[in-house]
């Protein structure tokens, strides 16, 4: 018994060794394995700084900012007025791109194919289309020169090509693959657009 006393008394005086100076305060900062970018040049919104003309810190935002939050007004969203931003409207061909199961030819009656549609088409293109299907829509955009796996379509080859309006719609509507949905991003008349634009692209090329 007298044994057992000596160990735990032992045992005690040990562990509070050991644990004891946890909370002492230490001036060296404690040594960091993964930083995770907790500490990083920024300047705080008061203090002076010698990087800007006016030599504070606190800079007004760039003209045309929209704070987090809020978003556009529609009406003068790229000249297009409230009633070219549905993003769906209903099941029917111009919202769907398919009659039933199968997919269209054609444009829906609520679209005009005209040279302004496809300028439209084109400029919409290029801001979401563009990077990686490439510009002529040979799927060599810049993405393809950083992940050359798994290849871009090509639109421009036949079987492409051969694709109707409405699948064409209908890609863009849900993606495919590794593309993704545009549905909630692209309203459905500038979809249109983009599709006429891919016809003409496809129709450059000889396809
Ligand atoms: C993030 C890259 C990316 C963007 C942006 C993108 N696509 Fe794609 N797209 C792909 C990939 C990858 C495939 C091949 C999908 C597959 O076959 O699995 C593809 C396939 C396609 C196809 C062929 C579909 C088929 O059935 O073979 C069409 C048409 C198409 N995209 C049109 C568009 C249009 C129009 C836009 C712009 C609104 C667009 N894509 C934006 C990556 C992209």
């Amino acid at each position: 018994m007298r044994w057992f006393f000596l160990v735990l008394a032992i045992a005690m005086v040990a562990t509070i060794y050991a644990i004891g100076p946890r909370g002492e305060k230490f001036s060296d900062p404690p040594f960091e394995l993964f930083p995770d970018m907790d500490h990083q040049y920024k300047l705080r919104p008061q203090e002076p700084s010698e990087f800007f003309a006016d030599g504070q810190a606190a800079q007004k935002p760039v003209s045309g900012t929209v704070p987090l939050g809020y978003s556009l007004p529609h009406a003068g969203n790229d000249g297009n007025t409230g009633s070219d931003l549905e993003y769906s409207s209903g099941d029917g061909y111009a919202s769907t791109g398919q009659f039933g199961d199968n997919y269209g030819e054609g444009y829906p009656k609520e679209v005009e194919l005209t040279p302004a549609l496809v300028k439209r088409g084109q400029e919409r293109y290029q801001v979401f289309c563009t990077p990686c299907h490439g510009d002529s829509g040979n799927g060599q955009g810049i993405v393809s020169k950083y992940w050359a796996i798994p290849p871009t379509a090509n639109m421009l080859d036949a079987r492409v090509s051969a694709m109707p309006e409405g699948q064409i719609f209908s890609t863009i509507t849900h993606g495919k693959g590794l593309m993704g949905p545009y549905n909630g991003v692209i309203p459905v008349k500038d979809r249109w657009a983009i599709v006429s634009y891919v016809k003409s692209l496809q129709a450059a090329s000889g396809n």
